[in-house]
């Protein structure tokens, strides 16, 4: 198959194209002469699109070697890139894999989170947008460090599986209108090859490249409308709302540049999305969002994120009431339970899910004075998490589904001496000494009223 441009509805390819097919059509990088690129990127000039998809074929194929894609990337580091450089880049990633073709779907929508604790609004927001007509055919990650993975937390559901065959993934699609699975091991390759080299050279925290990074996959995982969760402050990677709309910004041009809606919100991860933390904790309390009994945080978050996919997908028109009656109506609780049992998972546990597995051991941590609660820091829940055995360290460990945190008050609530703030549910003690110290050190408690941030800091598209 042979590559063509991007068209408003994806790539004009069969269901996937191989890479080799591709970067067949790259200029011959024994022609590209890497000092060079090195030296102009680092004297501040702009790359053109060819010298672009020859550095990242170059070097996905193995033929431009480590250490000179490192001073690159240092250079990019220091020198930025312009948005059409940045755009240009994102698309080389793209290209540099499989490309999934979802033009025979309709009104193919993603989402995207730069990474939270306690964000479940997957589990709700896909459920969601299938409801109100859409198709969600998603590509989604596992938990790594203190963030979970969407596929962590749908596998605490018994028999549910992420594996599906390209045939089945697109049939569910349509029929449905949700499929999600596993990320394809050649989605974006340059872009696991690239962060792997950014994470040992100071280079992982630069805006073009985390940008590029996630919108590559993005791109080519083919949905024609993408609406992205840019979270900041303790809990993520952008600490400021000024880093977080650059981020944004720049995402969303990405996206112009490829030929996609893409609009972004900006929110609030100061302390964790909810009230619990953990894998099917998490499904737990994503069913009780669907039945429209969840959180206010959450609920609010999912109806704002579903608006923002309508109108990217060109449908704004009373898309709030809309959005809000599948939660009240039981449309995307419907859709959710198809989902889980299209993908083998018992529905019993969508129809009851206090069957799930729940760590039985409780510990709950009191506070110390009287005043308000001032700060949950989400990474120290995140963190807490990971200790008692709900996350990964390294990629391909085993995780324990039933373990997790409970927060009992939210910032800007009056507490008393001795009244319990946090609850942690774990198994046989396991990571429980380190989980409590993790979360004694987030907590602040305080004589003033805190002014906690809005959820929804800002929107960009
Ligand atoms: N997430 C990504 O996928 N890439 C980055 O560079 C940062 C966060």
């Amino acid at each position: 198959m042979r590559w063509t441009s991007p068209t408003p509805n994806g790539y004009t390819l069969g269901l996937m194209s191989s890479p080799a097919s591709r970067t067949d059509q790259l200029p011959d990088p024994a022609q590209l002469n890497v000092p060079d690129l090195i030296q102009k990127k680092r004297s501040g000039q702009a790359h053109s699109a060819a010298e672009l998809n020859t550095l990242i074929g170059g070097y996905t194929r193995g033929e431009v070697p480590d250490y000179q894609v490192a001073a690159w990337l240092m250079a990019v580091c220091f020198q930025g890139m312009t948005a059409q450089e940045t755009g240009d880049l994102t698309l080389s990633m793209a290209r540099s894999g499989d490309l999934l073709d979802l033009s025979s779907l309709p009104y193919t929508v993603d989402k995207h989170s730069t990474g939270g604790v306690g964000d479940k609004t997957s589990l709700v927001l896909t459920p969601m947008l299938a409801a109100l007509g859409l198709t969600v055919a998603k590509m989604s990650g596992r938990g790594l460090a203190h963030t979970g993975g969407t596929i962590d937390k749908l596998e605490s559901i018994p028999g549910w599986r992420a594996e599906l065959s390209e045939e089945a993934f697109l049939r569910q699609a349509r029929e449905i209108g949700l499929a999600l699975v596993g990320q394809s091991s050649n989605l974006a390759p340059a872009d696991g090859l690239l962060y792997a080299l950014r994470d040992v050279t100071a280079t992982v925290d630069c805006l073009p490249l985390i940008a590029s990074s996630i919108m590559s996959k993005k791109i080519a995982s083919g949905a024609h409308s993408i609406v992205l969760d840019v979270k900041v402050g303790a809990g993520a990677f952008m600490k400021t709302i000024a880093d977080g709309e650059g981020l944004a910004r720049t995402m969303v041009d990405i996206g112009r540049h490829a030929g996609r809606n893409v609009r972004a919100v900006l929110t609030d991860m100061g302390a964790p999305l909810g009230r619990l933390a953990g894998n099917s904790l998490e499904v737990q309390e994503a069913i009780a969002t669907l039945r429209g009994q969840g959180p206010e945080d959450l609920h609010q978050l999912c109806i704002e994120l579903a608006v923002e996919a309508l109108t990217a997908a060109g449908f704004p028109d009373d898309a709030r009431a809309r959005a809000e009656a599948t939660l009240q109506g039981g449309s995307a609780l419907a859709k959710f339970r198809a989902f889980v049992a299209a993908q083998g998972g018992d529905p019993e546990y969508v129809d009851d899910p206090a069957l799930l597995d729940v760590a039985p051991g409780r510990a709950e941590l009191n506070a110390g004075a009287d005043g308000y609660l001032l700060a949950i820091d989400a990474l120290s829940v995140g963190r807490a998490v990971l200790a008692l055995g709900g996350g990964r360290e390294r990629k391909g460990e085993a995780i324990d589904h039933g373990v997790g945190v409970e927060l009992l008050l939210r910032p800007g609530e009056v507490v008393t001496v001795g009244q319990p703030l946090l609850r942690v549910y774990h198994r046989q003690e396991r990571g429980l000494p380190r989980a409590l110290e993790l979360l004694r050190a987030g907590l602040l408690i305080g004589a003033e009223r805190p002014d906690v941030p809005p959820l929804i800091l800002g929107r960009i598209g």
